[in-house]
């Protein structure tokens, strides 16, 4: 029987019944190596768990069927799966287009690791394809773009920038961990390759570390499980297990975050603290038009900008009680954290630096009330 339907691929694909025991879930392979019948007599195909491992398998094809690609990878981490794709798809003379407000790691990864081998970027603002279109060099080898981007939540336009990508020869990459592929789905317009830190929506439970490639095209998709295996930094089988028992739930949590965080902004829109609310279901989000467009609904992080500045921004930080002052997002319990002193430090000084009176919500999806009470009481002077 064939299905298609998002959450019944998130529950089934890559996660047949186990073929000699009939578990319903995917076993955790916890193991290193495989017997051979013989020499190069493999059972199913497995050797060696770098290589390859059941259960980062099943992780693997559930990830491609929900993206909608033709090959998933899973990696140790979002960052791993960024460096293995940057070493597979630029070599030094090559140049990276990346947003102006990038993820602060990959902005650390692009600058301080593939700059001294010899990778030039420039940071572009995206949600303007003519700035981008501006940027591009006949060396440019692919335009990386994040939407909603981490932590200004501003929005790019994936369809008009694979086209700019294409006609330049370059490949479009998105970070979709912001989005998770329930809220949209690049490849499907015109995206090469999808890039996820696992560890957040995806993996939904603040209990793994883990990062995500899927592609389009079968053959990138080759050299891409090339270097995976070349490189080594793959997601583990207790990691891989952890990520689609999250993966099962993505739709309904997704669902709960976004109405969470539809309210929290209603309570914090015209708040007298709040100078500004950060969040593209706003009809006066500047990308609000393009998230329609692309996005089933607009996410579950919320930022926003403190009137009192830095000091009354770390200030809710400390006050709040529901929401817990952590790094990380997309997890089901919320966290508040404050982007310039902790997930964006290493763009201090830069012209990614962040705003210093500004706030990052991950709206988890405890019962909505009590988030919106703790943040009322948070923002009291
Ligand atoms: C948008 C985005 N991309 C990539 C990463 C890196 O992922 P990881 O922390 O799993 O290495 C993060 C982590 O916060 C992120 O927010």
């Amino acid at each position: 029987m064939s299905y298609e339907g998002f959450e019944t691929l998130a529950i089934h694909a890559g996660q047949e019944a186990d073929a000699e025991t009939g578990a319903v879930v995917v076993p955790i392979y916890q193991t290193s190596t495989y017997r051979q019948d013989g020499v190069g007599g493999l059972r199913g195909g497995y050797e060696y768990s770098r290589t390859a491992n059941p259960t980062r398998t099943a992780l693997e094809e559930c990830l491609a069927a929900l993206e909608g690609g033709v090959r998933g990878l899973a990696f140790a981490s979002g960052m791993a799966a960024e460096d293995t794709l940057l070493r597979t798809i630029a070599r030094p003379g090559d140049h990276l287009i990346i947003p102006n407000d990038a993820y602060g790691g990959t902005f650390r990864l692009v600058s301080k690791v593939f700059e001294r081998w010899g990778v030039s970027w420039d940071a572009v603002d995206l949600s303007n394809p003519e700035a981008v279109r501006t940027a591009i060099r006949p060396e440019t080898v692919a335009i990386w773009v994040e939407t909603p981007t981490n932590p200004l939540l501003n929005i790019a336009d994936i369809a008009a920038l694979a086209d700019i990508a294409h006609a330049a020869d370059a490949l479009l990459v998105v970070d979709n961990t912001f989005a998770s592929p329930y809220l949209q789905r690049p490849l499907s317009l015109g995206a090469d390759v999808v890039v996820h830190s696992t560890t957040k929506y995806l993996g939904g439970h603040s209990d793994v570390v883990g990062g995500a490639l899927v592609v389009a095209d079968a053959e990138l998709g080759e050299r891409l499980a090339f270097h995976q295996n070349s490189m080594g930094a793959v997601a583990g089988p207790f990691d891989a297990w952890l990520t689609l028992r999250g993966i099962k739930t993505l739709g309904v949590r997704m669902d709960r975050h976004c109405a969470n965080a539809e309210r929290v902004v209603e309570a914090l829109v015209g708040h007298p603290e709040v100078a500004e609310v950060l969040y593209p279901g706003l009809p006066d989000h500047p990308g609000h038009k393009v998230a329609v467009d692309q996005m089933r609904a607009f996410g579950g992080m919320v930022s926003f900008r403190m009137r009192g500045g830095e000091e009354a921004a770390l200030r809710v930080c400390a006050k709040t009680k529901v929401f817990t002052l952590a790094e990380s997002l997309g997890g089901v319990e919320s966290l508040i954290e404050h982007p310039g002193k902790m997930t964006h430090a290493s763009t201090a000084g830069s012209l990614l630096e962040v705003p210093s009176d500004l706030v990052r919500l991950s709206v988890g999806i405890e019962t909505v009330d009590d988030l919106v009470n703790d943040l009322l009481q948070a923002l009291e002077p």
